[in-house]
């Protein structure tokens, strides 16, 4: 990450805080502009003495909510969050997004749903004509089924890819819910929010990285400005 896109990923996660209030509870997402989001959500509860919960989407927003001070709950005794927040590997003119880069798609999906409004925040270079333009469609696959969901991902022309960890593991990543992810890129992507459909509907795959009609806003930044586009 270049200096640019630090200084851009803050500027989104100050821009979203005035969307939380007191008594909210929050679902959040991962990445590393969530990461900027929890920070500046502990200064906020801890200056203003806010009552804030949060269900975390993955261990490591977990693990960063709790260092700042900010209290976790479970959707079993909050199963209605007021707002969830959350980066995006893509965002189309619908805002329509494809999440996952970092692994997380399958509960970043649960408190995206689980939220009365869900805010997406990114930096300008988030923005594509149409989905999958530049990166592929994560696919949450349980193990057993690695060899069957791939085939029937190659039968629909998907390309899939099993994906492999870089650093602290040899093979597979294997995601906080003990799953492998496939990358699967498709030629040209025409209906997206059918394909989120099939994909779903193949047995094995536990969820896929297409949020289809998920955000009802999203905060673009770019250097001058902090762009507000809300779902048509
Ligand atoms: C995590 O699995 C993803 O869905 C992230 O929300 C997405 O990859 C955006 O990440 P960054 O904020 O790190 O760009």
């Amino acid at each position: 990450m270049n200096d640019l896109q630090v200084r851009l990923k803050i500027k989104a996660a100050k821009a979203v805080i005035k969307y939380v209030k007191d008594g909210m509870v929050l679902g959040v997402g991962s990445g590393t502009t969530i990461t900027y989001f929890i920070e500046e959500l502990g200064k906020l509860v801890s200056k203003d003495n806010l009552e804030i919960l949060a269900v975390p989407s993955s261990y490591d927003t977990k693990f960063k909510l709790v260092e700042k001070g900010v209290k976790i709950t479970t959707l079993k005794e909050h199963p209605n969050l007021d707002l969830a927040v959350d980066g995006a590997d893509e965002i189309d003119p619908d805002l329509n997004l494809i999440k996952g880069g970092g692994g997380c798609l399958f509960l970043e999906k649960i408190v995206a749903d689980a939220a009365k409004e869900f805010i997406v925040i990114a930096d300008e270079s988030k923005l594509v004509g149409r989905l999958g333009e530049k990166n592929p469609i994560p696919v949450e696959v349980h193990p057993f089924a690695l060899g069957h969901v791939v085939k029937r991902i190659e039968s629909i022309d998907g390309k899939p890819v099993l994906r492999v960890a870089n650093t602290g593991k040899v093979g597979p990543v294997i995601t906080d819910n003990g799953n492998f992810i496939v990358d699967v890129k498709f030629h040209k992507i025409k209906d997206p929010k059918s394909l989120e459909k099939e994909l779903n509907m193949i047995p094995g795959v536990i969820e896929n990285g297409l949020f289809i009609g998920m955000a009802s806003r999203a905060l673009i930044t770019t250097p001058q400005k902090v762009l507000i586009k809300t779902q048509k």
